[in-house]
């Protein structure tokens, strides 16, 4: 691919999730959004491991067990083959689903537990706290509003217990030094004051053990308690690279190291696992990335909520790809925002539908009629206007990557479709159908090799987002399906062999039939090319 893109290894992660219900819409969002940067690193040649799974310990899927008359290992067995095939059915390819039930993961655990104790910074105390189960964490009375959980808006539990204690409070100088030399360690930036004034304002030790219930990791030096949940969880980033059984492996990914998650769960990330990464002796991850809620009719969705989006209803509507662009495209990776059905549909129409669908049927169907498939070879410099389409090519592909690198991903989408519009607006301006009539067949073949190569440089960068598209458009064009064949460097000799005409990418909406709308104004099967 292009000439300065990142080249390291990467390693990108998600939250691991509590299997106590179905993958949502918001649960699915983190392990796409780390499913469009690994790809995206893949397609640059870097060598990329991305990590997903399950929180599967702890009294939240206890419970959740118990109510449905099950063990909690019947649960997370069924859960996680629901959530593998949700994945599955979003195009999600990551390259491990941990489960923390895991063996590598416990020995993982019981081996950091042993060494952080062995330091001195795990000791033995007594616990009273209010407690939320949904959040497996404890809140102090000033977070708490009319004994509610701020963030699930159900009581909160007074709870005391015998407890082991992990010496957070001593990482609390390391901490704020480790933000100061790292400013890119908490992002998007905006995130990064809120934890810096977290921490200064003193940080107290963190409870780590349990003896109410018995689904946990036993701590190795006391086997009446299990590990919190948030200890055994936070440990998959390092299990899952091989920290125990494959020491070149973890040497390779874990300095590379960026954690998507929820802002939700940001101090957990950026506070607490870094300090107890340098208790046990090891670096930090290299970037923590909090990003927004979904939210519908401004309340965040989730499980406990019953408000949620479900994936597979969407794909059944929409199609995958359409569900994965509006995904990223509806909001910055890093804010909130509102569901809409209206601005998923109007994306379709509009962007997919109209933009891209018909510049892909435009552009392959001039061709078939034009050249019988074949462009011929163009010779030479463009001048304008085919050099402004060239200048705008080299101007998106530079600001994509930027975004991309930055995670921003709507800003990423947006750049794409610049691209688009302009060779839209590029085939209104020349009118390849009048340089057809008036037999400029150099023009005509310059104009449409220009198109094409704008075409295929929109595909690379669409593939992220939408696999299925981007494979179906340079399939569609003649050339390498495979988007890590194709450099993004705009190239003057069109290189490929017969395109193809096919149905259009983006047909209408079925639900639009269905109530009763024709569906004439989508465009997409237009038999003239204006
Ligand atoms: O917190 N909008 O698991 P969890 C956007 N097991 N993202 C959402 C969302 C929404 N409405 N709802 C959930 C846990 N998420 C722990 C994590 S990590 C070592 C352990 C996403 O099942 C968001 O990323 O509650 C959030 O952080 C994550 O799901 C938490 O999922
Ligand atoms: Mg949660």
């Amino acid at each position: 691919m292009g000439g300065d893109m990142n080249r390291d290894p990467f390693y990108i992660t998600t939250p691991i999730y509590y299997p106590n219900d179905d993958p949502h819409l918001g649960t699915a969002y983190p392990t796409l959004a780390a499913d469009v940067a690994a790809r995206w690193a893949r397609q640059n040649g870097r060598d990329v491991f991305f990590l997903t799974g399950l929180d599967e310990h702890g009294k939240k899927i206890e419970n959740a067990a118990l109510k449905r008359g099950m063990t909690p290992q019947e649960l997370v067995d069924q859960k996680a083959v629901v959530f593998r095939s949700v994945f599955g059915a979003l195009y999600i390819e990551y390259d491990r689903f941990i489960r923390t039930t895991d063996d590598d993961h416990v020995r993982t655990v019981t081996t950091i537990l042993d060494r952080v104790y062995a330091r001195g910074d795990i000791y033995k105390g007594t616990y009273r706290g209010l407690y939320c189960v949904d959040c497996e964490a404890y809140y102090t009375e000033k977070d708490v509003s009319e004994g509610d959980c701020p963030i699930h808006r159900r009581p909160v539990e007074l709870l005391t217990e015998e407890c082991y204690y992990f010496r957070l409070s001593a990482y609390r100088d390391w901490l704020l030094q480790h933000y100061k030399e790292n400013p890119a360690f908490i992002a998007p930036r905006s995130k990064r004051k809120e934890v810096v004034n977290f921490v200064q304002e003193g940080l107290e030790d963190l409870n780590i053990s349990r003896s109410s219930f018995n689904w946990g990791i036993p701590l190795p030096f006391d086997q009446d308690h299990v590990a919190y949940v948030w200890f055994d969880a936070l440990v998959n980033y390092v299990t899952g690279v091989g920290y125990l059984d494959d020491r070149a492996k973890f040497e390779k990914y874990w300095p590379t190291a960026v954690h998507i998650i929820g802002k939700d769960i940001l101090r957990f990330h950026a506070v607490i696992w870094p300090a107890m990464l340098k208790a046990a002796g090891l670096e930090p991850p290299r970037q923590v990335f909090a990003h927004g809620f979904w939210t519908r009719n401004g309340q965040k969705f989730g499980k406990s909520l019953g408000n949620a989006i479900v994936p597979q209803h969407l794909i059944d509507q929409y199609g995958v790809d359409p569900v994965r662009y509006y995904t990223f495209r509806a909001f910055a990776f890093g804010s909130d925002g509102d569901f809409s059905d209206e601005e998923l549909i109007r994306r379709y129409r509009g962007d997919l539908s109209q933009g891209l669908g018909n510049l892909v049927q435009r552009t392959t169907s001039m061709v078939d009629r034009y050249f019988d498939g074949k462009l011929p070879a163009t010779s030479g410099e463009l001048s304008s206007p085919e050099l402004e389409v060239k200048t705008t090519s080299e101007g998106v592909v530079a600001s994509y990557s930027s975004a991309m690198e930055g995670l921003a991903f709507h800003i990423a989408l947006d750049e794409v479709w610049t691209l688009i519009s302009g060779l839209n607006a590029f085939i209104n301006q020349r009118e390849p159908w009048k340089l057809y009539a008036q037999q400029e067949r150099q023009q005509l073949a310059q104009t449409l090799s220009t198109v094409a190569e704008g075409l295929r440089i929109a595909a690379i960068l669409i593939a992220p987002f939408m696999p299925h598209t981007a494979g179906s458009i340079l399939v569609r064009l003649g050339v390498d399906a495979n988007p890590a064949q194709h450099s993004v460097s705009w190239s003057q000799t069109w290189k490929g062999t017969k395109m193809k005409v096919a149905d259009p990418l983006f047909p209408q909406l079925k639900v639009l039939r269905s109530v009763g709308e024709h569906g004439a104004e989508t465009g997409d099967s237009h038999a003239d090319h204006r």
